[in-house]
């Protein structure tokens, strides 16, 4: 498949879009400091919290927010277990269903596997690895090539 580019100049502060890729949904979120500041707390609760697993992200996102952006998150949306569609959780509190353990990012609804916001999943989860982040570039600051 062609790759696909995706201008995010309108993507603010806590938002999520979507967008295809080869037939997959892509998110592109935008993630708050709040969001970012859960990653380093959830690092002995997710199976691999240094993206050890390199099916899973190109070499460049191999890193505590796995992303080339601090704050931008590209990620297929796509749970690794069965290949249902998991939906974003980013409003604190318990109707998002969060908890202690789970500061929020995605929720997969077939089996209940976790996601944080940099698609790393929770320690026995039946999805085996992380959420897969495709290969992309930064065209220009706002400006994104996925593929
Ligand atoms: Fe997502 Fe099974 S398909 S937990």
């Amino acid at each position: 498949g062609a790759p696909v580019e995706v201008d995010i100049g309108k993507l603010a502060e806590g938002q999520m879009m979507t967008v295809e890729w080869r037939g997959k949904p892509v998110w592109i979120i935008n993630r708050t400091k709040d969001m970012l500041a859960t990653l380093p707390k959830l690092d002995d609760k997710v199976a691999d919290p240094k993206s050890e697993v390199a099916s899973q992200q190109p070499a460049y996102a191999a890193n505590p927010t796995r992303s080339v952006k601090e704050n931008l998150l590209v990620v297929i949306g796509i749970c690794t277990h069965l290949g249902c569609s998991p939906s974003s959780k980013f409003k604190a509190g318990a109707e998002e269903g969060m908890t202690a353990d789970w500061l929020g990012g995605f929720l997969c609804p077939c089996h209940g596997s976790t996601f944080d916001f940099a698609g790393r999943v929770f320690k026995a989860k039946p999805a085996p690895t992380n959420l897969e982040i495709p290969p992309h570039v930064y065209l220009t600051d706002t400006r994104i090539l996925i593929g």
